[in-house]
């Protein structure tokens, strides 16, 4: 059962309405949900519900002021706008859907809405009256058209006494309608076959030759997939992280015994994404005892391990191949040698020698190539990064099925004439 919200950085806006009490239960079920929560309060909306209670639901401070020197010092409107996967506000009264659709920036909350790249989705709540009012209605319009969602409002009684829509959206219908802005299903039905992680080729019992591949990017890219519909297999060398819901997992140590777990699920896999940092080579022998350093130095031969994404791209019938490129330099021609060199769909790149991406970083950017095109992923979050590529990749792979179905076409005709 995958889990949508899990490890989702949910931005909460809260501004000036009755219905701000509701607010703090959302919070609450958001954390229940596994989503990781921060709330930014207008100042209006602190006369309905304390900034603490919001503190103490969502474990983070609460932001209100715009203009607070300390957190500005950093930039924190800018931070916590860049920070978000998502920005809900809930309530939305009138006064801040006519704020946001004139593109007023003059309390923290408005600025994030203006600052961030995220989904915006708003949940109004007010009298009837002014839900009704021809300003409202236009200001909603507005913001549709730029493409932002709004839950409700529900129809009802209103703590001023009147019958019609303005009511808040119940906090579980929010919920639920976030979760499924979450699962995109653009892989479902498909087979996505992923490797993760470093290998360990031994040396002796006691040592061997491996990286530092932590296995965050692998498993972020397992989760995505499975988000996005697929059925994930995962094939992981040692790591310390959870299996990702919804993920069958199989674990190795060794390129040969990744080769041999991937050859022997590639007959039902549609994709096959190879981010696991397999190591080239291994020790043509491995001692069977523990090598004693009896000798100043001591030269080991190596001999090259099976490449395991090269194998997969010759799969007949052909799958959709995904090849990473971990390169120092000259990030393009190595990329696009490599899509060429393995018969690669698509190749994620790369730059491992930047500071904070790359191997064992929270952090990663990729540029993304293919035979006519290619996208810069730009710097974020590894689980982030998983959903953009995932995206790309479902994008690329219903593209390159579509030419092949066209292309296919007269030859069936001929055949059924
Ligand atoms: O695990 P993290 O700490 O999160 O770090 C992520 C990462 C840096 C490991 C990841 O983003 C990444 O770049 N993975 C590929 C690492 C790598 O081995 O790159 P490469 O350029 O050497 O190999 C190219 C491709 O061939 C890769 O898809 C690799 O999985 C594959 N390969 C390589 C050798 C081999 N014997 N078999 C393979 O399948």
């Amino acid at each position: 059962m995958i889990n949508a919200l899990a490890e989702r950085r949910v931005l909460l806006g809260v501004t000036a309405g009755i219905a701000a009490y509701k607010a703090a239960d959302l919070v609450r079920r958001l954390r229940e949900a596994g989503a990781d929560v921060r709330v930014v309060m207008t100042p209006g909306a602190t006369g309905f519900v304390g900034p603490l209670t919001f503190q103490a639901l969502s474990g983070h401070p609460v932001r209100v002021e715009l203009l607070d020197a300390d957190a500005e010092a950093g930039m924190a409107h800018i931070d916590i706008a860049r920070w978000a996967d998502i920005v809900v506000v809930a309530p939305a009264t009138a006064d801040f859907l006519a704020r946001l659709a004139h593109g007023q920036a003059d309390d923290l909350l408005s600025t994030v809405c203006l600052a961030t790249a995220a989904p915006l989705v708003l949940a109004p709540a007010m009298n009837q009256q002014m839900w009704r009012a021809a300003a409202t209605q236009a200001n909603c319009a507005l913001l549709a058209g730029r493409g932002v969602d709004r839950l409700g409002p529900d129809e009802g009684r209103q703590s001023c006494g009147d019958n019609g829509p303005g009511r808040l959206v119940e906090p579980p219908a929010i919920l639920a309608a976030l979760e499924r802005r979450f699962v995109s299903g653009a892989l479902a039905g498909r087979s996505v076959l992923v490797t993760a992680g470093p290998t360990r080729e031994p040396i002796d019992p006691v040592r061997y030759v491996s990286n530092h591949s932590s296995g965050r990017m692998g498993y972020a890219v397992a989760r995505a997939a499975a988000e996005a519909g697929a059925r994930v297999t995962l094939v992981s060398g040692p790591t310390a992280l959870d299996t990702p819901a919804a993920v069958t997992r199989i674990d190795v140590a060794t390129a040969e015994e990744m080769a041999s777990a991937v050859r022997a699920r590639l007959a039902g896999a549609d994709i096959f994404i190879g981010t696991a940092a397999v190591a080239d080579y291994r020790p043509a022998h491995v001692a069977a005892h523990k090598i004693k350093k009896d000798a100043a130095t001591l030269t080991l031969a190596l001999e090259r391990t099976t490449d395991i994404l090269a194998e997969a791209a010759r799969r007949e019938p052909p799958l959709f191949a995904v090849g990473f490129a971990a390169e120092t330099g000259d990030l393009e021609r190595y990329a696009r040698a490599k899509l060429i060199d393995k018969h690669l769909d698509l190749v994620a790149a790369n730059l491992v020698g930047t500071p904070g991406i790359g191997f064992n970083t929270e952090d990663n950017e990729l540029v993304v190539f293919w035979a006519d095109g290619q996208r810069r992923l730009t710097r974020a979050p590894k689980d982030r990064i998983a959903r953009e590529l995932v995206a790309l990749i479902a994008d690329r792979y219903a593209q390159t099925r579509a030419a092949a179905t066209s292309a296919d076409a007269p030859a069936a005709q001929e055949a059924r004439a």
